[in-house]
């Protein structure tokens, strides 16, 4: 199972990033999204982000061109059908993503593998929306995705062994290093992570400390480069609530509920760093 060809659907924050990254490794890159002025946008984030590495030495104003010369944007998704792997970064909502592998499943081959790069929806239920559940797995990138160097790999229920062993092999092709887990709530990244961001919410709402204390101690403390409630604004308010509720609900424990003013704070629109209100002004 070698991949040579990586389509990547979603043009957003992730999938830019991704195609980036799978690029500048010298795949093929095929790259989709639903409108073409999204892809234009990706396009030039992408060179943006080459250039800054070009820039910093990482590599050559050559291997930059040679990097956006293998992404192809795609109006649609019939070339898919020329993927070895397809990499899923649209919106996160298991419909919306469920629609979209069904699709995927009808265009390519039976050998395609297919990686979700969810933050927190079953991988196992992804998978059973497709005809292909031992070729399909999680491919969890953390952001910004060409400078972070973790791939958590999320094994389904009926992934094959086949399958995990090329999506290690492939995440490596890309210059990350893989760690494997299996289909659980939260993964394991975001089942520890979200817990201390909420704890951090919790010591702020019952006034324990100001926003600055909580961050420092934390950062000084625990060696972390952003305090916790910094984190929550850069993940998003939004982001963090709704893998919560995955956390609460796929356990069913009350220790996952999320914290009341971080429910406030959504329901104001307050959603971090992109809406400009958070724990922080921006
Ligand atoms: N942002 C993060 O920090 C982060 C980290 C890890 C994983 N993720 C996951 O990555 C995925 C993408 O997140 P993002 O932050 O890049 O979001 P984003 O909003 O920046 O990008 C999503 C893109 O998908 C496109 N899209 C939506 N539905 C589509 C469809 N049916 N077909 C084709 N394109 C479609 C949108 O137009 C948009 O460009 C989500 O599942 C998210 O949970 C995000």
């Amino acid at each position: 199972m070698e991949v040579g060809t990586v389509g990547v659907v979603g043009a957003g924050q992730m999938g830019s990033g991704i195609a980036h990254v799978a690029a500048a490794s010298g795949f093929r890159v095929l790259l989709a999204d639903l409108e073409a002025s999204f892809l234009a946008k990706a396009r030039a984030t992408i060179e943006k982000n080459l250039e800054r590495e070009v820039a910093k030495g990482k590599r050559t104003a050559d291997e930059k061109a040679q990097a956006l010369g293998r992404i192809t944007v795609c109006d649609g998704l019939s070339r898919f059908a020329a993927a070895d792997c397809v990499i899923e970064a649209i919106v996160e909502d298991e419909t919306v993503k469920k629609d979209l592998f069904r699709e995927l499943d009808a265009i390519c081959p039976e050998k395609t593998l297919f990686a979700s790069n969810t933050s927190s929806i079953s991988i196992t239920r992804l998978a059973g929306a497709t005809r292909r559940p031992g070729r399909f797995i999680g491919m969890h990138f953390m952001n910004p995705v060409p400078v972070m160097g973790l791939v958590e790999v999320i094994r389904g229920i009926a992934t094959s062994d086949e399958t995990a062993a090329a999506i290690l092999d492939l995440a490596r092709a890309m210059g990350k290093t893989p760690i494997l887990c299996n289909d659980s709530p939260g993964f394991v990244s975001n089942r520890v992570l979200l817990p201390m961001i909420n704890e951090a919410i919790e010591a702020l709402r019952e006034g324990v400390a100001t926003r600055e204390a909580i961050d420092g101690i934390m950062k000084l403390g625990m060696n972390h480069p952003m305090g916790p409630l910094a984190l929550a604004d850069f993940i998003g308010l939004d982001t963090c609530l709704s893998i919560l509720r995955v956390l609460q609900q796929g356990f069913g424990d009350p220790r996952y509920r999320p914290s009341p003013l971080l429910v406030k704070m959504v329901d104001a629109g307050w959603l971090g760093k992109t809406s400009g209100e958070g724990f922080y002004d921006y």
